[in-house]
């Protein structure tokens, strides 16, 4: 008998490591945790954990032979800075991965007689401004505004979100009968901020950097303009995301991408508030232009209204609760600051 499951990926990286202990709080369910890196001990303690690699198929195999997964929480992937350096590794992370994985819900939708929720993060990388005119004059984007992504990291989201939407819609559309298609759900994130742990790889990573090296007491040097915006959220906020929408009835959802987002701050306003809170700071500027030109075609700011409306998403944690309450009390508690 395959034993019911939750599925994660990606497990142990930023998003996974909150996830997993927001779900172990609310249900005993058990949660198959994979990640290529070792997961930390406590995590070890609340999953089954798997070190290995979404691209092995005889992993996949196993799983579709031992469990029965109710949802699959997608997560695994390479960041966008990360995946200018190693565009081909990206790609076969970040699409032959995802692919992998749907695969494996269709086939355990098909056998289980039930869809099973595929839930899969993508980003505001999946949008691309043209220039900063057009940033400013378009600063709340809509989900089917501005899809020309232009990292590979970009690309492999949206793609995905596609290829997602496909298997949940059209997938064997041909065959002589139609199959138990999978349940397929995407939220675009702006930058996520944890107080617990630091992002590798990401462009949207100054901003978490900036705080943590001011909580640390080291020196920073900020890798885009002053002037440079974009929305962020508080991991709790993202998590939350996470779950209403996995939980949300199919029938009030009438996309299968939505945007969220809590607060839109630019570099130096993220500063000022860094500054509030830990006054001997030491912030600079020194633009990496290449990265910032990646976040110069991030949008401003995501209209996350059709998530409002259709499945009762809004943040806990505006800028000023996200710091106060969330972000400054756990990293100084991290950090020993006095
Ligand atoms: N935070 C991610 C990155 O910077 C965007 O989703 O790559």
């Amino acid at each position: 008998m395959r034993k019911k499951a939750i599925l994660i990926t990606g497990a142990a990286g930023e998003i996974g490591q909150a996830l997993v202990r927001s779900i172990k709080e609310k249900s005993d369910i058990p949660v198959v945790a994979i990640d290529l890196s070792t997961l930390p001990d406590e995590m070890r303690m609340l999953t089954v954990p798997i070190q290995g690699n979404i691209l092995d198929e005889a992993l996949l195999k196993r799983l579709i032979s031992e469990f029965e997964f109710e949802s699959i929480f997608h997560l695994a992937a390479l960041l966008s800075t990360r995946s200018e350096f190693t565009p081909d590794e990206a790609h076969r992370v970040n699409v032959a991965g995802t692919l992998g994985l749907l695969n494996l819900a269709a086939e355990q939708s098909q056998w289980r007689g039930e869809p099973v929720k595929f839930i899969f993060p993508s980003s505001i990388a999946a949008y691309g401004m043209p220039d900063l005119e057009t940033k400013t004059a378009y600063a709340r984007v809509r989900e089917w505004e501005w899809n020309y992504p232009r990292t590979m990291y970009g690309c492999n989201k949206l793609y995905c979100e596609q290829l997602g939407t496909y298997y949940a819609h059209y997938y064997r559309q041909l065959a002589a009968e139609t199959p138990v298609m999978l349940d397929f759900r995407c939220l675009r994130f702006p930058g996520l901020i944890s107080a617990f742990t630091v992002p590798s790889g990401g462009t949207s990573d100054y901003g978490p950097e900036m705080l943590h090296a001011a909580a640390a007491g080291k020196p920073y040097a900020c890798f885009v303009r002053e002037d440079v915006r974009i929305p962020f959220m508080a991991m709790p906020d993202a998590i939350k995301a996470l779950l209403l929408l996995t939980e949300a009835p199919r029938s009030a959802l009438k996309r299968t991408v939505f945007n969220v987002t809590s607060f839109s701050l630019s570099a130096a306003e993220f500063h000022q508030i860094v500054l509030q809170h830990f006054p001997d700071a030491q912030i600079t500027y020194k633009p990496d232009l290449k990265r910032q030109a990646i976040v110069d075609s991030w949008p401003a700011d995501l209209d996350d209204s059709a998530a409002r409306r259709q499945w009762g998403w809004s943040p806990d944690y505006d800028a000023r609760r996200a710091f106060d309450e969330y972000l400054v009390p756990n990293i100084r508690e991290r950090y020993n600051h006095n």
